[in-house]
C-alpha cells in the first residue's frame, strides 16, 4: 500500500524525532544499538501497515512469552531459536576460519558443572537410548593436536526430553571431558534421535499458526574450549536424517552432518564394553578450533 507525500513525510519525521531522543546517550554503542532497532522497528511498522489490533496481539504474545519464562524455561530464546535470530548471531559471531570446524545454535539445555568423564565414560548416566560411542581429536588448523581442550556435551533422551525438562532433579545424557596428550577423545553417549523444542507455550502456539513444525533434526551438543582458542558451540548431526533439511531452528550445516554406523546387537565394541542384547553405532567428530581473536 502507497501512502501520499504528506503521510509519509509524517511518519518520517517521528522517526526522525524518536531516533534524536538518543543522541545524548553517552554509551557509543548503546546509542547505535537503539537507534538502529527504532530505525528498522519502524520501517516494519510502516512496511506492513501494521493494525493496532495487530500490535496489540504482538504485546499480548511477548508479555505471554514473558508469564511462561522462569529459570527452567527461557520463551525468548526459543522465539530467537525459531525466527533465526540466534543462528544470525553465530554466523556474525563465528565467521569462517579456515578448516576450523564450524557453529551452530547454543540451546535453552546447557547446564553447567555436569560432571567429569574419563575417557571412554558414558555420559548416559541412565538416560534411555541407544549407546553410541563418539571419538575424535581436537586440533588447531595447522592439524596440530590440542591436548587438555574442555568438551562440553548434552543430548536429549530417546523420548525426546533434556533431563532438565523432568521434575525430578535428574543429571543424565550431559558430562564434560578433556582430550588427551595426544588432543583424543571418547566417550559413550546416545544415538541422537529427534525431539521437538518445547512446543506447549506461546511460541509452540506460533509455529502451529503459521504451519511450522516445532521438531528439531537429531543431534549432539557440543561446547569445546581451549586457552587461545575461539570457543566452539556446535552439534552434530545424523546423516540421513529426514528433518535435515527441516530444522526448526535452522541450526542444521552440511559440514555438521556426521556418519553414525549402526551396529547389529552382538557385534563386538571396539572397547569391549557388553551391550547386553542392545544395538549400538558409533560415530567420529574431528573437532578443528579456531584461534581465540586477539
Ligand atoms: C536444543 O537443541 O537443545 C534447542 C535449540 C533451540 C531451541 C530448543 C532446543
Ligand atoms: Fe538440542
Amino acid at each position: 500500500m502507497t501512502v501520499g507525500a504528506e503521510q509519509s513525510q509524517r511518519e518520517e519525521d517521528l522517526i526522525a524525532t524518536v531516533v534524536a531522543s538518543f543522541d545524548g546517550c553517552a554509551d557509543r554503542r548503546l546509542r547505535e544499538l537503539m537507534q538502529s532497532l527504532v530505525r528498522h522497528l519502524h520501517a516494519f511498522i510502516r512496511d506492513v501497515r501494521l493494525t493496532e489490533e495487530e500490535w496489540n496481539a504482538a504485546i499480548a504474545f511477548l508479555t505471554a512469552c514473558g508469564a511462561i519464562t522462569d529459570d527452567r524455561r527461557q520463551e525468548f530464546i526459543l522465539l530467537s531459536d525459531v525466527l533465526g535470530a540466534s543462528m544470525q548471531v553465530v554466523a556474525v559471531n563465528n565467521e569462517a576460519y579456515a578448516n576450523a570446524t564450524e557453529a551452530t545454535v547454543f540451546g535453552p539445555f546447557f547446564v553447567e558443572d555436569a560432571p567429569l568423564l574419563e575417557q571412554g565414560g558414558d555420559m548416559s548416566f541412565g538416560a534411555v537410548g541407544e549407546p553410541c560411542l563418539v571419538v575424535g581429536t581436537v586440533s588447531d588448523t595447522e592439524g596440530r593436536p590440542i591436548p587438555g581442550a574442555r568438551i562440553e556435551v548434552w543430548e536429549a533422551d530417546e523420548d525426546g526430553f533434556y533431563d532438565v525438562q523432568y521434575t525430578d532433579g535428574r543429571t543424565a545424557a550431559r558430562a564434560h571431558l578433556f582430550s588427551d596428550a595426544g588432543g583424543e577423545y571418547r566417550f559413550w553417549g546416545l544415538t541422537p534421535t529427534p525431539y521437538p523444542i518445547p512446543h506447549d507455550g506461546p511460541v509452540g502456539k506460533m509455529l502451529e499458526a503459521v504451519d511450522r513444525s516445532p521438531m528439531r533434526a537429531s543431534h549432539l551438543h557440543f561446547m569445546v574450549s581451549a586457552p587461545g582458542f575461539r570457543t566452539l558451540v556446535t552439534h552434530i548431526f545424523v546423516r540421513g536424517d529426514e528433518l535435515l533439511a527441516s530444522d526448526s531452528v535452522f541450526g542444521v550445516k552440511d559440514s555438521l552432518v556426521m556418519d553414525f554406523q549402526p551396529h547389529p546387537s552382538g557385534d563386538p565394541t571396539p572397547d569391549g564394553r557388553d551391550l547386553g542384547d542392545s544395538t549400538w553405532s558409533d560415530v567420529r567428530f574431528d573437532i578443528v578450533l579456531a584461534p581465540a581473536a586477539s
